[in-house]
């Protein structure tokens, strides 16, 4: 990966085979600015995909490479080139599987080994290799489920996984109620993983997926800039907006349930905190935060902190330094 970590810009491109629902995700993920360091070049479709439209309103390029039925490798090897030689003419650093119903062979992923990412609506290694996963999950009676975001190695779905997000799965489930459950979470980890590829924050050692993550507070001046990196809706900003004082403070890295605490104590204190949606998640992966209150209310928030749970009292000591 090296010296993609330091370009300003990572270009990317995304394979689809039908509705595209994970590719609008990252469309909108780039307008609002929340993937501030991606430029979409280019889809690629393997047959009428539907997610065409989003491609074509999004206003970057579309081809389609007709996926190969044939079993023979040579015809599959030439297949990839294909896509091989859009990706060379578009320079794409990072290449996104959602939803793409074909095997890559080994040279395609050699060639973007680190840089080719896919989603699977599983807990991977549950249910991996197949193209219904949600059925499978009902079918075997586990009580969660969910989505997993790896890069992709040779073998289907077994790439080291860089994040996961979990749902529950009820009694009366359907596989539609229970896509519908996992697609929304798809929808808020895929842009994140790939906003942290962007970052040159994910490592790989091994099997494994470091996320570069140093809890930090900064003050800042002029908070409103950083609701579009957040993610954070038109509707929420609107609200968010009046409460801005010249105390916000930017908590960079602490983990969505820690946020939530962080939500509560602020708002108890006539405060408030701009989360992102991640924050629905209950994993651990690093989020973004602004604590907004007056100096009275954070100096409160210090106190409390130092008894609060997980990595809160760290915070506390952090907060007070400043
Ligand atoms: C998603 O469920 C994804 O996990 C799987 O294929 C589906 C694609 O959906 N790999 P969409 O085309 O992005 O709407």
């Amino acid at each position: 990966m090296g010296n993609i970590q330091t370009k300003e810009k990572i270009n990317l491109a995304v394979l689809i085979s039908g509705r595209g629902s994970n590719l609008k995700a990252i469309c909108d993920a780039i307008v609002t600015g929340y993937l501030d360091r991606i430029e979409l070049k280019v889809v690629i479709a393997n047959q009428l995909a539907s997610g065409e439209e989003h491609a074509r309103s999004f206003g970057c390029s579309y081809h389609i490479v007709p996926r190969t039925s044939s079993d023979n490798k040579t015809t599959k090897e030439l297949h990839d080139k294909k896509i091989l030689a859009i990706l060379e003419k578009y320079g794409i650093d990072l290449v996104i599987l959602a939803g793409y119903n074909q095997i890559l062979q080994h040279d395609f992923v050699a060639r973007y080994e680190g840089r080719l990412m896919n989603i699977h609506p599983s807990l991977l290694p549950s249910f991996e290799g197949t193209l219904h996963a949600q059925r499978d999950a009902l079918d075997y009676g586990v009580k969660m489920s969910g989505c997993t975001v790896h890069f992709v190695t040779d073998g289907i779905d077994t790439g080291p996984i860089i994040l996961q997000a979990a749902v529950p799965i009820k009694d009366n489930d359907t596989i539609e109620m229970l896509s519908d459950r996992i697609l929304e979470l798809e929808h808020i980890i895929y842009p994140k993983a790939i906003k942290l590829f962007s970052e040159g924050r994910l490592k790989i050692v091994g099997r494994k997926v470091f996320i570069e993550s140093e809890m930090n507070v900064t003050l800042i001046d002029k908070p409103e800039r950083y609701l579009d990196r957040m993610g954070i809706s038109e509707d929420i900003r609107r609200v968010l907006f009046k409460k801005f004082s010249e105390y916000s403070m930017l908590v960079e890295n602490i983990t969505p349930r820690e946020a939530m605490i962080l939500k509560q104590e602020m708002l108890a204190l006539g405060g408030d905190c701009a989360v992102p949606k991640e924050c629905i998640l209950n994993n651990l992966m690093p989020i973004d935060i602004i604590l907004i209150g007056n100096p009275i209310q954070l100096q409160l928030l210090v106190k409390k902190l130092k008894y609060q749970a997980f990595d809160l009292p760290e915070l506390a000591k952090k907060l007070d330094a400043l």
